[in-house]
C-alpha cells in the first residue's frame, strides 16, 4: 500500500468516463470525515463538494456517529449527472473529535480501508488540520495495519483493488506519516512471524529472520545467535531446562542495533565455571568499548544501549505439565515477545533512529519428552542461583532468567522485557491492556508516556516485596511458581531476581493483547508501536 500526504483533491474522471475507459486502476474516491456535530473535516479544502456532502447526509439521515458510512458511487450516466457527481465519495463519522481516542481511530481507520478496498485503486482522506499529531500518527498506522494480510497458506489469495491513499493534510506531517510507515513495516513482520505455525516457526526459523534483517541491514545492525552448547558454557541451566524437551535446539538471538555508535559485546562463552564473574567479564568488555562518563550510576553513558528481550516460546505444550487440548494450538503464538523485539528492531532500521538498541529473543520449544525437565528437577540460573522447577509449564520465565543474566553485559540504559507470560494477566486485564511492572520510575514514566501517545496501551502492576515470598522453596533458591493469587506478579516477581541491583528493568506481559482468539485469531504486532514511540521519545530527550 503507498501511502502519501497531498494538498490536492483527486482529480475527476469525467472526460474518461464519459468515454467509458474508467478502468479499476483509475477509480479514486474522496473520503470526507464528519463529525457528530455534522461538522465536515477539512472543509475549507471541500468547498467545491459542500452542496453535494451536505445533501447526502440529509437525505441518508446521516448523524456523524464514529464509524457510520455513507457512500455515493454514483458517477456515470448522462453528461450533466457526470458533471455534478465527478467523484465517488465515502462519508465517514468521526464521533466526538475531542474524544478521537486510539480504538475510535483504530475503528475509522478500519471501516474507511474495508468499505474502499474491493471498490477502487485509490483514496483521498480530507484531514486537513482537523487531527493532532498523535491522532494523525495513529491513523496512518492504522490505515496501514488495515491492509495486513496472512493469506499464505490460502489456495486462494484475494487481491484489494486499492493501492494508494493520499492524506489531505500538512506537509509538516511528512516526518509522522514516514515514522508511521517504519512501524508498519516491523509490526508487520512481527505478525507473519507470529503468524507461522510451530512447525514452520521453531528457534532456528527465528535467528533466520534475525539473520536476514542483519544482511538487510548490515550497516547498522549486528546479529549473533548462540546455539546450546554456547549457552550450556555460559550455565544457562534455566534456558537449557525449557528447550531440552524438544528436538529444536534452542537459539538466544542478539540483535545490536547500532543507531548511534558501534559497538558489542563479548560473546565468548569461554568463562563457563563461575557465571558471576562470566558476567563482569562480559560487563568489562563492552565497558571498554564505550566512553565512559564520569558518572558511575549503571547504565549512564549515553551510547550504553537500551536492551529489549522477548520471550521466545515457539510452541508451548506445557512440556511435562502438559496444557490441556483446549486452544492448545494457540500457544504457537507464545513467541509473540520476540516476534514484537524482532519487529522493532526492523522499524528502528527502517526509521534509523540515532540510539543503540539490543534486541535479544530467547526461542526455545517447550515440549515433553523422555528428555524432558521433570517437575521437581532443580537447575542453575547463569547468575549461579538454584531454581525449583515445580511446574514445567511455567516456562516462559525460565527462559527469560537467563537471558535477563546475559544481557546485563551490555550495561542497559534500561531493560525491557516482553512475554507472554501469564494467563493471569489474561484474567486480570483482559485484551485491551498489557501489564509493566517496573523496578524504576523513570522506565515507568517513559513507557506510560508512549502508551497514551501511541494507543498502545498498558497498565501498571505492582512487585511489592511482599509478594516475593511466594517463591521461597524449602530445598532451592528458589521455586518457578508462587502460590494460587497473583500469578502475573509472582511471574514478575521471579524475573526481578535476575536484574541486578540497580539497573533499570521492567516487565511487559502481553499474554492477553499479543493475539486476537475465536474467528479473527491472528498476532496483532503489538507492542511494537509502544516500543517505537518508546524509542522515538528517548532520542527526543537525549
Ligand atoms: N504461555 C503461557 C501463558 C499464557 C497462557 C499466555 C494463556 C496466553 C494465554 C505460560 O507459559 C504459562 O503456561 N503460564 C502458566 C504459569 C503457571 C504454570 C504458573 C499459566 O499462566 O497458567
Ligand atoms: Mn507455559
Ligand atoms: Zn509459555
Amino acid at each position: 500500500m503507498n501511502i502519501k500526504l497531498t494538498a490536492q483533491l483527486p482529480k475527476t474522471h469525467t472526460q474518461k468516463i464519459l468515454k467509458k475507459e474508467a478502468k479499476d486502476k483509475d477509480s479514486s474516491c474522496l473520503v470526507v470525515l464528519v463529525d457528530n456535530n455534522k461538522n465536515i473535516l477539512a472543509s475549507d479544502s471541500l468547498t467545491e463538494y459542500q452542496e453535494r456532502i451536505e445533501q447526502l447526509m440529509a437525505v441518508s439521515h446521516f448523524s456523524g456517529k464514529a464509524c457510520e458510512t455513507v457512500a455515493d458511487y454514483a458517477l456515470a450516466g448522462d453528461k450533466k449527472t457526470t458533471k455534478a457527481n465527478p467523484l465517488q465519495l465515502l462519508i465517514v463519522g468521526v464521533g466526538a473529535i475531542d474524544k478521537l481516542n486510539h480504538s475510535a481511530l483504530q475503528k475509522i481507520a478500519k471501516t474507511i480501508y474495508q468499505s474502499t478496498q474491493k471498490r477502487v485503486a485509490s483514496l483521498t482522506i480530507a484531514l486537513g488540520d482537523a487531527l493532532q499529531e498523535n491522532e494523525f500518527s495513529q491513523l496512518a498506522l492504522n490505515l496501514l495495519a488495515a491492509t495486513y494480510r496472512f493469506d499464505k497458506y490460502k489456495s486462494e489469495q484475494t487481491t484489494p483493488v486499492l493501492t494508494d491513499i493520499y492524506l489531505l493534510a500538512d506537509n509538516s506531517l511528512q516526518s509522522a506519516l514516514d515514522f508511521a510507515q517504519s512501524v508498519f513495516v516491523g509490526q508487520s513482520l512481527t505478525r507473519d512471524v507470529a503468524n507461522e505455525p510451530g512447525n514452520i516457526c521453531f528457534p532456528a526459523y527465528m535467528a533466520e529472520q534475525a539473520q536476514e534483517l542483519g544482511k538487510k541491514y548490515s550497516d547498522i545492525l549486528k546479529v549473533t545467535v548462540l546455539g546450546e552448547e554456547e549457552m550450556s558454557a555460559l550455565g544457562m541451566e534455566c534456558f537449557l531446562a525449557v528447550s531440552r524437551g524438544s528436538v529444536r535446539e534452542g537459539k538466544l538471538v542478539i540483535m545490536e542495533y547500532q543507531g548511534k555508535s558501534k559497538f558489542t559485546a563479548n560473546h565468548s562463552a569461554s568463562y563457563r565455571d563461575n557465571a558471576n564473574s562470566a558476567a563482569k567479564a562480559g560487563l568489562k568488555a563492552i565497558a571498554d568499548k564505550l566512553p565512559l562518563k564520569a558518572n558511575t550510576k549503571k547504565g549512564n553513558n549515553s551510547d550504553a544501549p537500551i536492551v529489549l528481550v522477548g520471550k521466545g516460546v515457539t510452541f508451548d505444550s506445557g512440556g511435562i505439565s502438559i496444557k490441556p487440548g483446549a486452544a492448545m494450538d494457540e500457544m504457537k503464538f507464545d513467541m509473540g515477545g520476540s516476534a514484537s523485539v524482532l519487529g522493532t528492531i526492523q522499524a528502528l532500521c527502517e526509521a534509523r533512529l540515532p540510539i543503540n538498541v539490543v534486541g535479544a529473543l530467547a526461542c526455545a520449544e517447550n515440549m515433553p519428552s523422555g528428555e524432558a525437565t521433570r517437575p521437581g528437577d532443580i537447575v542453575k540460573a547463569m547468575n549461579g542461583k538454584s531454581v525449583e522447577i515445580l511446574n514445567t509449564d511455567a516456562e516462559g520465565r525460565l527462559v527469560l532468567a537467563d537471558t535477563l543474566c546475559y544481557i546485563q553485559r551490555y550495561n542497559p540504559k534500561a531493560i525491557i522485557d516482553v512475554a507472554t507470560l501469564t494467563g493471569a494477566c489474561v484474567v486480570a486485564l483482559g485484551h485491551v491492556r498489557s501489564a509493566v511492572f517496573s523496578n524504576d520510575e523513570d522506565v515507568l514514566f517513559e513507557l506510560e508516556s508512549a502508551s497514551a501517545q501511541s494507543g498502545d496501551l498498558i497498565w501498571h502492576m505492582p512487585l511489592d516485596d511482599e509478594y516475593q515470598s511466594l517463591l521461597d522453596s524449602p530445598i532451592a533458591d528458589m521455586q518457578n511458581i508462587g502460590g494460587k493469587g497473583a500469578g502475573a506478579v509472582t511471574a514478575a516477581c521471579f524475573l526481578s531476581r535476575f536484574v541486578e541491583e540497580g539497573q533499570a528493568w521492567a516487565h511487559l506481559d502481553i499474554a492477553g493483547t499479543a493475539w486476537n482468539s475465536g474467528k479473527e485469531k491472528a498476532a496483532t504486532g503489538r507492542p511494537v508501536p509502544l516500543f517505537m514511540q518508546y524509542l522515538k521519545n528517548s532520542v527526543d530527550m537525549a
